[in-house]
């Protein structure tokens, strides 16, 4: 069992609260991390563990027990902080050694950084300077004993490709590669993680995973909400920077690498990046939500967008003139996040025999996980009419309940060590690089009514690529 001390800065904000503590909550209440210590520590000074642990509890979904609940928020501190002040940070560094002594813990530590990215490369140095997270440099541990400390940074890691260089550069001189964890929940959803094993574990797959089989490839994530209360952080970033950036070229990266070492760690860091290196724009349209304006903090001029739709190329052997389409969208008429693989079509027998379409697979993360082989079959009667039809595998039918959510995962990957949830800094530079390159395009930006599509232009885009958004 693991013995750590979690320190969790931005524990008032809102993905502390719908998402960190539920998660915490979770591994606790399923002892994976029985003997700790949780600090939450935020600039607020008034706030209070009774009050954190209120604005908590309706996000937990699974597993609520009053007395597990109880004892878990017995173990949090809450410290008020300023990430600014560096006396601010020794002090809590002095805290967190006389309650780690206290509750005889050996001083494994995990820091999660839950704040805007601007304020990583002060946050860190004041890490540093104040002792509360050493430079490891053997391995992941402190030389001469088994004491790790890792932290952990949120997503969007950087604004584009300089201010993420700049960030990387300054928590290179601090701490270790292998302490720093760039994350993105997407790499620990479920269906995520299973792309790369059913990918390299089904003998049926290999083979057909590339441009000699594969026509072209979807990746959409839509959102029916919209920016919700985050206009103040929404309009500074929109949807290239909020979701293409890290989670659909993180999908795009699963997808398309190579076979790695080992299904693990940096093995899979290293392929991922090579894919990412090779991404090139070839065309987009960008929208914008009707009302989009009126929302709280979002300047009334704003031109940032709340959609995209992208055709890219992955220019390697593999995927040489394989189309890959992204699309993202908020307040769009559906909530989805799909990969669909569509196979090249087979050539006609006999003019009846034409298969009605291609063959797909789907990877479906959300609402549901599931995947889905779209095959051709023969509708019975005396046409020889072949019809799709759909070999479907359902994860959440069968394994809801014991499917950790993908900051569950994440935390407790990072407290084992495992890198492969960590962006490594090159991979998630060139992501940035390719968004910059998107930027300067000035793509178009068009209105879309909320609960649809998106904007109307995005059909003239499908005709103009010979494309269908598949539903
Ligand atoms: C976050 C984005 O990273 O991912 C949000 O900031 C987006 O804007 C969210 O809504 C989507 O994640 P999920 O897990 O709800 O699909």
């Amino acid at each position: 069992m693991n013995d750590v001390t979690i320190l969790l800065l931005g524990a008032t904000g809102d993905l502390a609260r719908r998402k960190l503590l539920p998660a915490l909550y979770s591994l606790w209440r399923e002892k994976k991390i029985e003997k700790c210590l949780i600090i939450g520590a935020a600039r607020e000074k008034d706030a209070t563990v009774a009050q954190i642990a209120e604005a908590t509890r309706p996000y937990i979904q699974r597993g609520f027990d009053d007395t597990a609940w109880r004892d878990f928020v017995g173990t949090l501190v809450y410290e008020p902080i300023d990430f600014s002040v560096e006396e601010d940070f020794t002090q809590l560094a002095r805290t967190i050694d006389i309650l780690e002594s206290e509750r005889g813990l050996s001083g494994n530590r995990l820091v999660y950084v839950a704040s805007a990215s601007t304020f990583y490369c002060g946050i860190t140095e004041k890490l540093s300077a104040s002792g509360l997270v050493k430079k490891q440099t053997v391995g992941h541990q402190t030389t001469g004993s088994h004491v790790w400390h890792r932290i952990i940074y949120e997503k969007p890691f950087g604004w584009d490709l300089a201010s993420a260089h700049a960030i990387n550069a300054c928590i290179a001189q601090h701490f270790n590669e292998k302490q720093i964890y760039r994350i993105d929940h997407y790499l620990t959803k479920e269906l995520a993680s299973n792309i790369a094993l059913i990918r390299f574990s089904n003998c049926v797959l290999e083979p057909l995973w590339n441009n000699r089989y594969i026509d072209q490839v979807q990746i959409v994530l839509s959102e029916k909400m919209g920016i919700q209360n985050r206009g103040l952080y929404y309009d500074e970033y929109g949807a290239l920077r909020d979701v293409v950036q890290n989670h659909l070229y993180e999908l795009l990266a699963l997808v398309c690498m190579e076979a790695p070492e080992k299904l693990e760690g940096d093995s899979i860091r290293e392929q991922r990046a090579q894919v990412l290196k090779k991404v090139r724009f070839v065309d987009g349209i960008l929208g914008q939500y009707a009302g989009y304006l009126d929302e709280q903090y979002v300047k009334k001029d704003s031109r940032t967008e709340t959609f995209a739709a992208l055709q890219l190329m992955v220019d390697n052997p593999r995927w040489a003139g394989v189309p890959f389409f992204l699309k993202t969208g908020k307040n769009l008429g559906k909530h989805e996040t799909m990969i669909h693989i569509k196979f090249k079509q087979v050539d006609c027998l006999l003019a009846k025999q034409c298969p009605s379409d291609a063959n797909y697979l789907t990877i479906q993360l959300s609402p549901e996980e599931r995947f889905t082989l779209t095959l051709n079959v023969r509708r019975p009667g005396p046409e020889q009419e072949l019809v799709p039809m759909h070999m479907d595998y359902c994860h959440s039918c069968n394994f809801a309940l014991i499917t950790p959510t993908p900051h569950e995962a994440l935390i407790d990957e990072v407290i084992k060590g495992d890198q492969s949830v960590s962006v490594r800094c090159d991979e998630i530079e060139s992501a940035w690089k390719s968004i910059d390159g998107i930027y300067a395009q000035g793509l178009p930006l068009y209105t879309y009514e909320p609960g649809t599509a998106g904007p109307k232009e995005l059909e003239d885009f499908s005709n103009k690529h010979g494309m269908r958004w598949r539903s």
